[in-house]
């Protein structure tokens, strides 16, 4: 499986900021929001990602990943023109994606759980194994902002919509799907929205019309944040913050993943610690050192 995170959009919500920075490399707490959803992708073990980005932003990503050398991954750049909406960079991706499956991943969807790498991985080896598409809902008290699956007496999945007026259930999809080979075709098919955009929903409405649609639930025990606003990233900030301090362990830390996943060797974690030397995230990286040594 290959992953793609679309790490590009115009970030308008978040101006004047977003004017010079793309809001992927704002800090949510202590590290850049792009590091959330990267660590997923790690977690579940797919090495091959990549990232869809504004022209102009395409060099930052670079400089801050390269082509993944240092994390023992290959990460490469997708350029979208305009923001036309989520679906798209699935059509971006399709030389990238070739026959494999995919994980698709939005760059300011940021997960947190303890049995998330056995859930997502779940959901991975379904789609696989199996084809079809897999996705995630999550209960949530603003409906009408997101896509929402509705289900029926049975469990079964009834309908998704794409920000309903009269939404049918709590139940929203989060920003991270699960697709077998066909869903650059699905989504080369898909037209623009009554807000212009192509609909990542569209997708998941076709494979759910097929009956190759699958909806697991993120529910109590999970957090999921979407950093879209400046309230948001306070308060997932706030949330990483409170959790790292309490248990002295990093969330996303990109590198630890990378040595536990056998990706890098503990001396190339070294040189990285020592570049990083003098700050909070070179001083985890040296205690990760130690307590591997
Ligand atoms: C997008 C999707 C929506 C999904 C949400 C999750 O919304 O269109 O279906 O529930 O991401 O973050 P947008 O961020 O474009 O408003």
């Amino acid at each position: 499986m290959k992953g793609v995170i679309l790490a590009g959009g115009s970030g308008t919500r978040l101006y004047p900021t977003t004017q010079v920075i793309n809001k992927h490399f704002v800090p949510i707490y202590d590290k850049p929001m792009i590091y959330y959803p990267m660590s997923v992708m790690m977690m579940l073990k797919i090495r091959d990602v990549a990232l869809v980005v504004n022209p102009q932003d395409k060099a930052g990503f670079e400089r801050l990943f390269g082509h993944g050398e240092k994390l023992g991954m290959h990460i490469e750049y997708l350029v979208q023109q305009k923001p036309n909406g989520l679906a798209e960079g699935l059509v971006l991706a399709e030389d990238f994606i070739g026959e494999d499956s995919i994980c698709y991943m939005l760059g300011d969807n940021i997960f947190f759980g303890h049995d998330l790498p056995n859930v997502l991985g779940k959901a991975k080896a379904e789609v696989e194994g199996n084809g079809g598409a897999y996705v995630f809902a999550y209960p949530v008290k603003d409906p009408e902002r997101f896509g929402i699956v509705a289900f029926n007496d049975r469990g079964e999945v009834q309908s998704i919509e794409e920000k309903p007026k009269e939404p049918k259930s709590n139940w929203a999809v989060v920003g991270l799907y699960f697709y077998d080979k066909h869903a650059v075709k699905v989504a080369k098919g898909v037209k623009p929205s009554e807000r212009g955009e192509v609909e990542i929903t569209s997708v998941n409405e076709a494979y759910l019309r097929g009956g190759k649609l699958k909806v697991g639930l993120l529910g109590r025990g999970f957090a999921w944040f979407d950093a879209g606003t400046y309230d948001s990233f306070i308060e997932t900030s706030e949330f990483v913050a409170t959790l790292e301090k309490r248990t002295g362990l990093m969330i996303s830390c990109l590198e630890e993943i990378a040595y536990k996943n056998g990706w890098i060797s503990i001396k190339e974690l070294m040189e990285i610690a020592e570049e990083l030397k003098n700050t909070d995230y070179g001083e985890y990286l040296k205690e990760v050192i130690e307590d591997a040594l």
